[in-house]
């Protein structure tokens, strides 16, 4: 049973929906904050990003995904000083324990790695216990994670291909690194390219936090609970492998690349309009966004830039761009206002970068790592926070006795 109620406030009237349960307690629904947080605002009507404070244009254009990392976490942008230790950091961590190895053999071939990662990450607290003094060690804990969750995907991609691990070199920045441990080969040396670089510095800066998304969430509520961090992260690396979330990428692509096989566009569309077709156009909508994902320009931007760059010529461009000329001037994604998310470009990038389709989450995820910690680290820091414990509107029976079940019919 829903009726409503009236809010008023600063003179402005909010209608809310008040629900009564089965056992008349009442319930209203409404938008509301699961959290404080001061690390990242965002406007779904107005298409705004700021990761503490800055614009996410600004960060894409001029910050690197390590500096990017750095703000997040820590709340200020780096000095000279700060940066390189942090650096430092990064690189005594960047070792993943040998006998983790052993481990990725044991996935068969066709696990996800999804599924990998988060089950290596909460793996990591058996190799690595969790420091106990917050205050002074959180530092060792937060770039451990950030650097090895890096080699970690890295390495489950060689490990899934039956080649050799390429180890971290210290002399490689964090994304080159990155690029040189998923494809420098012994027979054929990897060539570090400063456009790709860039182009997955941008990457990881526009996935680095969203506030509070499905993933983040659920790094929280269980975070809440004071797990180790690396148990939280895993959770929201599960969260994140959904199809409605981070795993949209690899959705996209594999949309994209049906529509250029068999040509079905127009199909496509019409089955996303079809409210009897479970169906729905993946990189497309966002519950925030009224308008375009900011997220998205860029990622646009930066597919043309890069392949442009590469002198690539990926025919699923050509398919997303006419996929959205149609979507944004048709009746229904315009009511609906579903506009390009951050994912419906973001697979052409990886594309170009060489990262293979089922690689993509992974991608996302390495990229929403800092806003996770960052999460994490807020909440376990503020002296309000208490367990996260929501509560329900019950709609099942009212009391009943227990049947024996020779009685039943
Ligand atoms: N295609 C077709 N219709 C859509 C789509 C879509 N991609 N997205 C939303 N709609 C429709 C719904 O069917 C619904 O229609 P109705 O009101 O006529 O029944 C209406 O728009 C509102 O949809 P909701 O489900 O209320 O929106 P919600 O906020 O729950 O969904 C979501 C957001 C999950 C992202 C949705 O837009 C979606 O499924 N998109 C495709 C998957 C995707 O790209 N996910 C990535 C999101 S970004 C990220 O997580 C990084």
């Amino acid at each position: 049973m829903t009726d409503h109620v009236t809010l008023t406030h600063a003179g402005k009237s909010y209608r809310l929906p008040l629900v009564i349960g089965s056992q008349g307690e009442l319930a209203i629904f409404a938008n509301t904050g699961s959290c404080k947080s001061a690390i990242t605002f965002l406007d779904g009507e107005k298409g705004i990003l700021r990761y503490r404070g800055i614009p996410v244009e600004q960060l894409a254009e001029r910050s690197t995904f390590k500096e990017t990392a750095y703000l997040l976490i820590n709340g200020e942008l780096p000095t000279q000083k700060a940066l390189t230790r942090f650096s430092v950091l990064l690189n005594d961590h960047s070792l993943v324990h040998e006998d983790m190895k052993i481990f990725y053999q044991s996935f068969p071939r066709s696990s996800h790695p999804m599924g990998i990662l988060s089950a290596m990450v909460n793996a990591l607290r058996s190799f690595y216990p969790e420091l106990q003094r917050l205050e002074e060690e959180i530092d060792i804990t937060v770039t451990r994670l950030l650097s090895k969750v890096r080699t970690m995907a890295a390495m489950s991609y060689k490990i899934s291909r039956g080649h050799t691990v390429v180890y971290p070199r210290p002399d490689l920045t964090y994304c080159a690194n990155f690029l040189n441990m998923m494809f420098d080969s012994p027979v054929r040396p990897y060539e570090i390219d400063a456009d790709v670089v860039k182009a997955l510095n941008v990457f990881l800066i526009l996935h680095a936090d969203h506030e509070q998304n499905c993933s983040t969430a659920a790094v929280r509520v269980v975070g809440s609970a004071r797990v180790n961090l690396y148990a939280a992260i895993s959770a929201g690396i599960a969260a994140l492998w959904g199809p409605l979330h981070g795993g949209a990428n690899q959705a996209v692509i594999e949309t994209l690349d049906a529509i250029a096989r068999h040509g079905n566009l127009r199909e496509l569309v019409a089955r996303a309009r079809d409210r009897s077709d479970p169906f729905r156009l993946p990189g497309f909508g966002h519950r925030i966004y009224r308008t375009y994902d900011p997220r998205a320009r860029i990622m646009k931007r930066m597919a043309h830039v890069l392949l442009e760059k590469l002198a690539i010529s990926d025919p699923l461009l050509d398919v997303a761009r006419e996929l959205e000329e149609i979507a944004l001037k048709d009746d229904y994604f315009i009511d609906h206002h579903l506009y390009p998310n951050v994912d419906f470009y973001s697979g052409i990038v990886l594309r170009a970068i060489g990262i293979p389709t089922n690689m993509f989450t992974v991608m996302f995820a390495i990229g929403r790592l800092p806003g996770w910690i960052a999460q994490w680290k807020e909440s376990m820091e503020d002296p309000e926070w208490r367990l996260c414990r929501p509560r329900q509107l019950y709609t099942g029976p009212q009391e009943r006795p227990y049947i024996p079940i020779e009685e039943r019919s």
